[in-house]
């Protein structure tokens, strides 16, 4: 792996950012320097390149997508994913376990492994599911020495979405939520409020339901309810509760409290949510129809807010590809999710344009944060000894979203324009992208290890 030297750039280094120059050897960063006094050695046979003042940020760890690979790759697959990731700046994924089959042991666990292994494009890593046959493996799992640093959290679809993995039973649940040693990830929708708001809608829409009725079907009320119920759920079992795609005002008072009387609660949202609101519908209609759904202005802001005081841990793009033919499918036929890694992270420096959100909180909501909370190992920071994983991105330039490199060709942010473009990408000290293109080779992810 030959050395680099990244010189005149904004370098984002944990809580502060440096103007100097940051150099590899080895697929690790070397150092980070003020202006240009890096020592002889960090020149010594390095490839230079000027940054043109461009912001050099840690790889986007996405902690939350969905690759459909096994079992729905007419929608998806690792390859194709992964390759649209780097475009995007998103040098480390962890899919969720929502495939076919789903992964809810070693064996579908180890078969996701081996395809990423041979077709990953970045680095790879993988939740594990939560069914209602399952704790006992989750619990060995979680403390098992060959098991635990090779998969990040504990996923619990406390509300049904695409896979049918929903989790009602509370012996279940408070037997997944007692299991000690890894982030329980939840999925907060109350089921039942869930199926009373859509025998309301039918009883006035019949086959017709309109799409802006989404959100008052999976409703705030159900969002809020099971949100409410995990964290009783952890604050019982002191679990350690990561809550996963967050959308209204009060979870977030409801995420607050729970911060401030100490429990281990983390919080992340989409990009999605600080971006559209229900007025949406009317443009987007079902591209934008995912669970939970796209919510209130109000609670947009709520979020932008939230995200700006520390109450939003992390952004995951939660990718969900669907066929664009699925998508125009009525009401109750149209899948839910959208396709979004590859512009998460624009979008979100288009945010922090807007809201003033400095570059180190960014980097640490897109990398930092889902490093810490999924312990993983040697990347998420740009530090000395930490693997070069580098997003170049010049965070002035206005862009307009074109067609995404996703296998099902479309993306719900085509047409709009964004502000931070990304410039380059590097993986291990590897160059991968650059000019908006993926470099020609082979895919080159390797696994993660969730032992931090
Ligand atoms: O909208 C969604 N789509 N929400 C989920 O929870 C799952 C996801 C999917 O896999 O399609
Ligand atoms: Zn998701």
């Amino acid at each position: 792996m030959g050395k680099l030297l990244l010189r005149n750039a904004t370098i984002v280094t944990g809580n502060r950012t440096v103007s100097g120059c940051l150099g590899t050897d080895k697929g690790l960063i070397q150092g980070i320097w003020e202006g240009d006094n890096c020592p002889e050695s960090a020149r010594e046979e390095a490839e230079v390149l000027d940054l043109k003042g461009w912001v050099i940020l840690p790889g986007v760890i996405d902690a939350h997508v969905h690759f459909r690979d096994p079992g729905m790759t007419q929608k998806a697959d690792i390859g194709s994913e992964s390759r649209a990731a780097l475009l995007g700046g998103v040098t480390s994924f962890i899919d969720m376990p929502n495939t076919q089959p789903p992964t809810t042991d070693e064996t579908t666990l180890d078969a996701k492994r081996e395809k990423a292994r041979k077709t990953s494009w970045c680095h790879y890593g993988f939740h594990l599911g939560a069914t209602n046959g399952n704790p006992d493996f989750l619990r060995r799992a979680a403390q098992s020495p060959d098991l635990r640093p090779h998969f990040g959290g504990i996923k619990v679809f406390m509300g049904s979405s695409t896979g049918g993995m929903l989790i009602d039973r509370n012996d279940i649940l408070d037997h997944i939520f007692s299991i000690p040693g890894k982030p329980v990830l939840v999925h907060c929708e109350d089921e039942n409020t869930i199926r009373k708001n859509l025998i309301s809608a039918r009883l006035r829409y019949g086959d017709d339901i309109p799409v802006w009725m989404h959100p008052y079907i999976r409703s705030r009320e159900a969002c809020i309810r099971s949100t409410k119920r995990a964290l009783e759920l952890a604050s019982l079992h002191g679990t350690r509760l990561h809550l996963l795609h967050i959308t209204t005002a009060e979870e977030l008072d409801l995420i607050r409290r729970a911060k401030d009387k100490g429990m281990s609660v983390t919080a992340e949202t989409s990009a999605n949510y600080l971006w559209l609101s229900e007025n949406d519908y009317l443009s987007k209609g079902a591209l934008i129809k995912c669970n939970p759904a796209v919510k209130t202005v109000g609670d947009c802001a709520a979020l932008r807010h939230a995200v700006l005081d520390g109450t939003i841990d992390t952004i995951g793009s939660d990718h969900a590809p669907h066929l664009m033919t699925e998508k125009r499918n009525p009401y109750m036929q149209c899948p839910s999710g959208m396709p979004t890694l590859q512009e998460s992270l624009s979008v979100m420096l288009t945010v922090a344009r807007q809201e003033g959100l400095s570059l180190p909180r960014l980097a640490d909501l897109m990398a930092t944060g889902a490093a810490r909370i999924f312990g993983i190992r040697g990347r998420g920071i740009l530090a000395p000894g930490m693997a070069a994983d580098l997003t170049i991105v010049d965070p002035a330039a206005e862009f307009t979203v074109s067609k995404p490199a996703y296998k099902c060709g479309w993306s719900p942010y085509e047409g709009v324009t964004l502000c931070g473009a990304v410039r380059m990408v590097f993986l291990d000290g590897k160059p991968v992208v650059k000019d908006g293109i993926v470099l020609p080779g082979s895919p080159n992810g390797t696994a993660l290890t969730f032992d931090a």
